[in-house]
């Protein structure tokens, strides 16, 4: 009886906020996980398959790329959403402030994901990482190496292209800086920066490895999975040589390490079938799905021990940052206002 209700006011729901939000969930039955992602379904459906397969327990996605937070905040404890994926320590962390989500005590899960790429209260966990590296041209930049510290250097004035400094993952790596360096140092350090630009920040990160194949600019600061995108894109082939005008170099590999972001899960705040979702999420944390996972979205796998996909691989070993996640989310507002005040989406001598 008591799923019976549960599950007509899930459906009521789900057709209500179809029609606010123009977009709705497959239809689901009681015991299905439901997951509301920001990322493309068919990146996730190999792993949900196997899934399924080994558990028989179904999944139905919710794809939105945007107001993903807002709709389970709208749909209340009503709310279908029994798991939300996402990337960036900025959406994740968001969720949590944004009281919709909730913690998950789980050793297989903690087991499997080191403490630097969760949340210390249980709310979100990551599941693949992300470097965010210097996209540097093979034929103007002769050096292997470079540390973040160094794009402030004026011997690169008018060389670096830049997406906006207010996007999640600009803001991620810049408050990563302020983590290790302080306040001070680091608002130094960006106006250095801004003043080597090229160009206003402009585009996405595949638009820095474009501008540096068009001679526009000699490095860029960028993902490392786009490389992999770039490198394998046969529906836009073009692409394919802006990755080959690029090197990807690790920055900090001879200290601290390259600032990593990861993409993750967290459990949503009023789960409808939460035990079956928390059986996903560890499935989703062992070593073996996020092989799969990280295959599929050119990303490295966080359990310690498994491994990138060949073509990761051929980027160059990546010596991650051991800075946690959460110390990069709590200096995110700081860095967030650090952009601002150099007016760094103002470009070179503003
Ligand atoms: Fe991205």
């Amino acid at each position: 009886m008591k799923t019976a209700s549960l599950a007509r006011s899930v459906g009521c729901a789900a057709i209500s906020f179809s029609i606010l939000f123009g977009v709705s969930l497959p239809a689901s039955a009681a015991g299905e996980v439901n997951i509301y992602s920001y990322r493309q379904p068919e990146l996730i459906k190999p792993l949900l398959d196997k899934f399924t397969e080994e558990t028989g327990i179904k999944t139905n996605v919710l794809f939105l790329n945007k107001g993903l937070v807002a709709r389970i905040k709208a749909e209340g404890e009503n709310s279908p959403a029994d798991l939300i994926f996402t990337v960036d320590i900025g959406r994740l962390s968001g969720a949590k402030s944004e009281g919709v989500t909730q913690a998950v005590k789980s050793d297989e899960i903690t087991g499997n994901i080191p403490a630097q790429y969760r949340d210390p209260e249980g709310h979100w966990f990551g599941l693949t990482t992300r470097g965010r590296v210097i996209y540097a041209s093979k034929d103007r930049v002769k050096q292997d190496s470079i540390t973040y510290e160094e794009l402030a250097d004026p011997k690169w004035k008018g060389k670096i292209c830049s997406r906006s400094g207010q996007h999640v993952y600009n803001v991620a790596l810049f408050a990563s800086i302020v983590a290790h360096a302080g306040e001070q140092k680091a608002e130094a350090w960006l106006r250095g920066v801004k003043e080597n630009l090229a160009r206003k920040p402009a585009g996405n990160d595949r638009a820095q490895a474009k501008a540096i194949f068009a001679g526009e600019c000699d490095i860029g600061i960028g993902n490392t999975y786009y490389v992999g995108l770039m490198k394998t894109n046969e529906k836009k082939p073009e692409q394919k040589e802006w990755a080959k005008a690029i090197k990807v170099l690790f920055p900090n590999a001879g200290d601290r390490g390259t600032h990593v972001n990861i993409s993750g899960m967290a459990l949503a705040k009023s789960a409808p079938n939460k035990d079956n979702a928390l059986k996903l999420m560890e499935f989703l944390s062992s070593g073996k799905a996020q092989e799969i996972y990280a295959e599929k979205v050119f990303e490295y796998p966080i359990k310690p021990g498994s491994e990138p996909s060949d073509i990761v691989k051929s980027f160059g070993k990546i010596k991650p940052d051991t800075l946690s996640l959460d110390k990069i989310a709590k200096s995110r507002k700081a860095a967030s206002q650090l952009v601002d005040k150099v007016g760094y989406n103002n470009g070179p001598g503003s």
